[in-house]
């Protein structure tokens, strides 16, 4: 069976993980979330030095952990896209780097499919038809998904405007917490109450595209409510508590919507926003009370990683998948329709 190295470099996080047959044997991350905290958001240009200084230490920290040598990797798969186009190149060129010195072949592949084969890694393969909610810091969109390798992905919807992880990170800076704003939201609300601030619940009216999601109202609501007077007992816990709220009751809502809709009884929620405790006990309610099975990756596998990229490389690498061309570079925005970038 083949070990796979997979490398992940598309946002602020360089993640090398090695996968063999649908297991993880040891991975390894290093992040550069502290130097784009000042910022309040992440810097293409310092994310990819970043990563260029990463790079090999979070591999040979990740072969440490897998108990491995460069000599046992038989193939190399890396995000090409979607991301930042400047820390995207760093991680295709030392995938290049590392599948040419070894003679092992490399596979180019989506992101957000890296996201999905993340759940795999935990709960095995995923059921002949399921519905893929991705909530990160650059995507909200539900998926029709089937085998996540061989049958194109179906998008169902897309975000009009902001993502969910999107509207997490910019409401956090409303609310003077800190950077990156899903994690920071979801402690301050733990002592707030999700009923103190009726926000909207955006697209969810009669004539609203009923999958449909958009963030950047329920962004302006929170800001508004912010800058003007205010009940005084009213505090910063409980605005975050009843933003959370927000989007965990539309995230989840339109995701049962579509396996209803669908006929599928199996949700897996993947990305960063998977990662929040609402969004996740939520989830597990309605699904528990409409009978649908939820999935959702373990929490250090919904945000960024390079295990997810092995995942899904050993899926393709299992599947008799081509690898990809030799010239193949980033894309930087592609939407999701199927596993692999730049195929033969
Ligand atoms: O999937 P990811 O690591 O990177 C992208 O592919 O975008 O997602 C990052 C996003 C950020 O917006 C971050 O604020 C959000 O996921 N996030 C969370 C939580 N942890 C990370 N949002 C809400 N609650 C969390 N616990
Ligand atoms: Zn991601």
């Amino acid at each position: 069976m083949t070990i796979v190295m997979g490398i992940e470099t598309s946002c602020d996080e360089t993640g090398v993980g090695f996968v063999r047959d649908g297991v993880l044997l040891g991975d390894a991350l290093a992040s550069s979330m502290d130097e784009h905290a000042r910022f309040g958001g992440v810097v293409p240009e310092i994310a990819a030095r970043a990563h260029v200084q990463a790079m090999i230490p979070t591999v040979r920290a990740a072969l440490a952990d897998a108990k491995l040598s460069l000599d046992d990797v038989g193939a190399v798969a890396v995000t090409a896209g979607p991301g930042l186009a400047t820390a995207l190149h760093v991680g295709v060129a030392a995938a290049k780097a590392y599948a040419l010195a070894l003679g092992v072949p490399l596979y180019g592949v989506h992101h957000l499919a890296g996201h999905a084969a993340a759940d795999t890694l935990e709960h095995g393969p995923l059921p002949d038809r399921s519905i893929g909610l991705i909530v990160s810091g650059g995507h909200t969109s539900l998926l029709y998904v089937r085998d996540l390798v061989r049958t194109p992905i179906v998008h169902l919807s897309d975000t009009m405007d902001d993502a969910a992880g999107e509207a997490f990170d910019k409401v956090a800076r409303l609310l003077g917490l800190g950077y990156p704003g899903g994690p920071s939201i979801d402690r301050e609300a733990r002592a707030g109450d999700p009923t103190a601030v009726a926000f909207p619940r955006p697209l969810t009216g009669s004539n609203d595209p009923a999958l449909g999601f958009s963030f950047s109202g329920l962004k302006t609501a929170v800001a508004r409510y912010v800058e003007r007077p205010r009940d005084p007992s009213i505090t910063v816990a409980d605005i975050a508590a009843s933003f959370q709220e927000a989007v965990a009751d539309v995230v989840t809502r339109k995701a049962l919507l579509a396996c209803r809709q669908q006929d599928v009884d199996t949700l897996v929620i993947v990305g960063g926003v998977a990662a929040n405790s609402r969004v996740r006990s939520l989830a597990q309610e309605r699904c528990d009370a409409a009978g649908i099975e939820l999935r959702v990756p373990p929490l250090r596998l919904c945000t960024d990683n390079g295990a997810m990229i092995a995942a899904i490389g050993d899926l393709l690498v299992r599947d008799g998948a081509r690898p990809s061309r030799p010239d193949f570079g980033a894309i930087p925005t592609i939407e999701l329709t199927g596993a692999q970038l730049a195929s033969a």
